[in-house]
């Protein structure tokens, strides 16, 4: 246990009131370091240092900024092994796959820093032989609110196009997974960022996340998370007419045709539901089948469902680590709970915690596989963070797209066959921000990311989030 402290201004900085929050092993349940609880205080603190550091940041050219942000990808690239343990430490994922998330990291500061060679506007020919120009400016000093379960790479999303813009940012972690996070910033110092451009403040997401909403000096504010934590913020942030991207909740659909290729479906579903513990905003959270392949599909997502090794995330073999914590455990072991005493479903596999002595300190759940699912169960109804996988046998393909779009949610969804004109069908009349064809959950950086409907507002990633980062100005000179 180090005891790390907040990043603001460049150093490392406790709480002003001292007091000071545990951050446990989801797979122990052991202590393994404390950080600062701070308040308003703090955030306020960490705008001031922000603000100050605009001036000569935004001063720079987008090149010499994006340096700093390959130079810190480089960084993280030589010590993934380390960041990968830590974050595997908080976050209870398997290692391979922490790895995989602070790769993640690596190349969305690769991509954003190059781009910065790019970031232009141009002139507009107006009339008599005038020109009029567009200038992209920084917005100023923006905040990023973030949450536990994919806290690096998120991270990377919103410091990339944040500080490649020009602009500073106040980030607060979530409080079960901010460690990661925080060394992440140090690296960023010892790259060559200079003090206050990025500072991360820990503390209650209540306090420090809805300051930084509230605070009118923060000109924008970037948030993942829940929809219901979404609209608060919105609402927060409209006092001070704040910029607001919301990266909000999914339940995404995956449809498998008649003529898919069976094997890849399975392998498709079960990764898209039970990587990271089921705790991805794009997993697949509803499953449609055509019914005249369903009884072969389902065997063979059975089988492979059931053996999946459930375990610590730093064990050899393990393809699933525990929840994030003990309450989205708690909240699971109810929707199997409701879905049992119902009737609203059959539960094939799962539906209960491991037994064991290697279980019983940590936060687990055994992989879910729920069939004869009923219309209006929850599991149709609302976001199920967790390892629940419903199957929905369904006659042909309208009648599965009809079903997936009946949702609030519109993050993500997936078609899965080897006719070009059902991916066209799915692709044109799935109604949400990214529709994958054969694969699921893949969100590389090179394209805008972001959901319709009660999923959120606006996009991150692609050269389109810098719209999000930028005020366009434009200028007018008489010669
Ligand atoms: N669309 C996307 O790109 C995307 C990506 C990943 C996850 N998600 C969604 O995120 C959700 C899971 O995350 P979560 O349970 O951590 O969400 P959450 O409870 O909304 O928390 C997210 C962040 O907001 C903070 N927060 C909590 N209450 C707040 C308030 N009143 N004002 C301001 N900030 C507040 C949290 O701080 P504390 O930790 O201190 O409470 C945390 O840092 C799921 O719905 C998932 O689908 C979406």
């Amino acid at each position: 246990m180090i005891a790390m402290e907040m990043f603001i201004n460049g150093k490392a900085v406790p709480a002003r009131s001292g007091k000071r929050f545990g951050v446990n092993n989801p797979a122990t349940g052991d202590l393994i370091d404390t950080v600062p609880a701070g308040d308003i205080d703090d955030v306020r603190g960490a705008v001031d240092a922000s603000e100050e550091a605009f001036e000569k940041w935004s001063a720079t050219t987008a090149r010499e900024r994006g340096k700093i942000l390959f130079r810190s990808a480089q960084i993280v690239r030589d010590r993934t092994k380390d960041l990968a343990v830590l974050l595997t430490s908080e976050q209870g994922k398997p290692f391979r796959e922490a790895r995989d998330e602070v790769q993640g990291f690596a190349n969305t500061l690769e991509y954003f820093a190059g781009i910065s060679a790019s970031l232009r506007t141009g002139l507009v020919p107006l009339a008599h032989e005038r020109y009029g120009a567009v200038l992209r400016k920084p917005i100023g000093v923006c905040g990023a609110i973030i949450p536990w379960n994919v806290p690096v790479l998120l991270m990377s999303w919103k410091v990339g196009p944040a500080l490649v813009a020009g602009n500073t940012l106040v980030l607060k972690p979530a409080s079960t997974a901010p460690l990661t996070c925080l060394r992440l910033a140090d690296i960023m110092k010892e790259a060559g960022l200079p003090a206050g451009v990025l500072n991360v403040v820990t503390g209650r997401g209540d306090i420090i996340g809805d300051e930084i909403a509230r605070n009118p000096r923060i000109r924008k504010v970037s948030f993942t998370g829940k929809t219901s934590t979404g609209k608060h913020l919105m609402e927060a942030a409209s006092a001070s007419l704040k910029r607001v991207t919301l990266e909000l909740g999914g339940s995404d659909p995956m449809i498998v045709c008649d003529d898919a290729d069976l094997k890849a479906a399975v392998d498709g579903a079960v990764r898209g539901r039970f990587y990271n513990c089921g705790q991805t905003c794009t997993a697949v959270k509803r499953l449609f089948v055509f019914e005249s392949i369903a009884d072969e599909y389902i065997r063979h997502l059975h089988a492979k469902i059931a053996s999946l090794k459930v375990g610590n995330g730093m064990a050899d073999g393990v393809d699933m680590g525990p929840m994030n914590n003990r309450k989205q455990r708690d909240r699971i072991a109810e929707v199997a709970e409701t879905v049992r005493a119902n009737g609203e479903g059959k539960i094939l596999c799962g539906g209960e915690a491991p037994k064991g002595p290697d279980f019983d300190k940590g936060y687990f759940y055994l992989p879910t596989l729920i069939t004869d699912v009923a219309p209006d169960s929850i599991l149709m109804r609302e976001e199920i963070f967790g390892p629940i996988l419903p199957v929905v046998v369904v006659k042909d393909l309208d009648e599965a797209i009809e079903r997936a779009n009946d949702t609030v949610y519109g993050l993500g969804s997936s078609i899965w066959t080897k006719s070009i004109e059902h991916a066209t069908i799915g692709c044109e009349r799935l109604k949400s921000g990214i529709t994958w064809v054969n694969q699921h959950t893949k969100v590389p950086p090179d394209l805008p990311f972001g959901g319709i409907k009660d999923s959120g507002l606006g996009r991150e990633n692609g050269l389109e989030v810098i719209d999000q980062y930028t005020e366009l100005k434009s200028v007018l000179i008489n010669p």
